[in-house]
């Protein structure tokens, strides 16, 4: 392929891949989203492999790279739950990191590269010095990240003494050491300063994750989501290709961008998510809250009395939270959904930004079970309705629709917007026990008057509520 048909072709990519991010924005394009961003990657890797920079000698190398790479990429994909995603994602964005450090080292000890003057050398230099010291934070904040993610590494936080003055020197040794491998004279003299500084940066990756607290783990994945995509960008400038810079670019912005929404949805800071500290382990009430010991007495209903009230409600709002996704009850209650709908019943779903373990977690499961769109609002757009409304079932849900996030300051979750369902005529919860949720504190809402708890395994509970409302 000419260079010509190849940057054509890497123009094809990048269009596709900006189609792709559009689609993914709404439920009702993921599916072409997803489609266009196959097609662009597929067009990106044959125009690379059959483009003018690789040699015949190479392309064994490639595929067989392709063929390993995929295969475990195909077993990770099938045998992943849906909500060990979150990990998943952690895992394969430590590889981005990986690649990048390895694409560093390996452009620096090929010296078949002939610079025409000083300058562009010394750019390509400080290329390759940012392009390994991104790499190596996300390859080891990843790994941790997986670590916490999927519980082989505590979720508490681990504060040292003087933490921040730690992470200020290390970037300074970071610059100093730059300054060495700039002046260095040949490979074996920047050997050194760079290596100090892979190690410095892996250091702070783990130092800096570690510090994080359970509850604000999403943020951190989302964080090095966008940390792989200029990893990803570094290695492109290494390696002179615009592909990888802009998909890198396009990668960086939008995990960005994700990780200000889902902070403004939990109502953090971002910088004060990186200081970290906020969160324990899940599960375990947080320390500090002021709601962190249940309190109060629950009014425990059936699942006939359920169906009972859903029956005669005219405007029910169902909230999902993780235990749906654990239960993978979501195709009964889309049964559930049709059933009162034929009814007549006014049925919508309420979807906060952060329910469940990842962005749109609820949005995919109820697609998949085929709950119709225009029936799925966001929190903003569903939140003032809840005052007109006569049943609100929340399945599986807690932190999401925790009213001490609005009425208790001392709250480890003070300040981050929930869904009101307190405000309905009645409210039911359905999960297994008093528990808390993951941000480990306890939830005021099940001791409200007008609400009921339904105690049961989500699924089982919504199975002999569909049955009741069937008889
Ligand atoms: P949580 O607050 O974690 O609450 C989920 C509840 O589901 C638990 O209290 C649990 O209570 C119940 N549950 C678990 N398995 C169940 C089952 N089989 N049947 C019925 N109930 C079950 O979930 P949420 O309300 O969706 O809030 C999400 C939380 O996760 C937020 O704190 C958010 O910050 C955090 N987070 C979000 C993301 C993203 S991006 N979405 C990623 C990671 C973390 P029982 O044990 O008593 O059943």
């Amino acid at each position: 392929m000419s260079e010509s048909l190849a940057t054509v072709a890497y123009i094809g990519a990048i269009i596709l891949f900006v189609l792709s991010l559009g689609g993914l924005s709404n439920p009702e394009t993921a599916r072409r989203g997803n489609l266009l961003g196959i097609v662009g990657m597929t067009i990106a890797v044959l125009a690379t492999v059959l483009g003018p920079r690789v040699t015949a000698g190479g392309i064994p190398w490639i595929v067989g790279a392709l063929v390993v790479g995929g295969a475990i990429g195909l077993y990770a994909a099938k045998k992943v739950q849906m909500t060990q995603m979150p990990e998943l994602v952690a895992l394969m964005h430590s590889l981005v990191g990986l690649a990048a450090c390895l694409v560093g080292f390996a452009s620096y000890v090929d010296t078949s590269t002939v610079f025409p003057t000083p300058v562009e050398k010394t750019i390509h230099e400080i290329e390759i010095y940012v392009g390994i010291l991104i790499g190596a934070v996300t390859f080891s904040g990843s790994v941790v990240a997986f670590g916490k993610l999927s519980g082989r590494i505590g979720g508490k936080p681990l504060l040292l003494p003087a933490r921040h003055w730690l992470n200020l020197a290390a970037l300074l040794v970071v610059v100093w050491f730059g300054r060495l491998f700039l002046q260095a004279h040949d490979v074996q003299a920047g050997m050194l300063p760079l290596l100090v500084m892979t190690l410095i940066a892996l250091a702070f990756g783990v130092h800096m994750v570690m510090a994080i607290g359970g509850a604000d783990m999403p943020v951190v994945v989302s964080m090095l989501n966008s940390y792989s995509g200029w990893a990803a960008a570094a290695t492109g400038f290494m390696l002179s290709n615009d592909l990888l810079i802009v998909t890198g670019a396009l990668v960086g912005s939008s995990g960005a961008i994700l990780s200000y929404i889902m902070c403004r949805a939990m109502n953090r800071n971002f910088i004060s998510v990186i200081a970290g500290g906020f969160g324990t382990g899940g599960g375990a009430p947080a320390a500090g809250g002021g709601a962190a010991q249940p309190a109060g007495e629950v009014a425990p209903v059936s699942a006939a009395e359920t169906a009972e009230m859903l029956r005669e409600a005219k405007s029910v709002i169902i909230v999902p939270g993780y235990g749906m996704a654990v239960a993978q009850a979501q195709h009964t209650v889309f049964e559930i959904t049709r059933l009162l709908r034929d009814k007549g019943v006014n049925v919508r779903f309420g979807i906060h930004p952060v329910a469940g373990r990842m962005p749109g977690h609820m949005n995919v499961l109820l697609a998949e079970a085929k709950v119709p769109y225009d029936i799925v609002l966001e929190m903003d757009e569903i939140n003032e309705d809840f005052p007109q409304t006569d049943v609100t079932m929340v399945i599986g849900a807690n932190d999401i629709v925790n009213p001490a996030a609005q009425d208790d300051p001392t709250s480890p979750i003070a300040g981050m917007p929930v869904l009101e369902v307190w405000k309905a005529r009645t409210s039911i919860v359905m999960k297994r026990s008093m528990a808390s949720g993951y941000a480990g504190v306890d939830n005021p809402l099940f001791y409200k008057e007008n609400n009921r708890m339904l105690f049961g395994d989500a699924k089982k509970m919504l199975d002999e509520v569909l049955a009741a409302l069937r008889a």
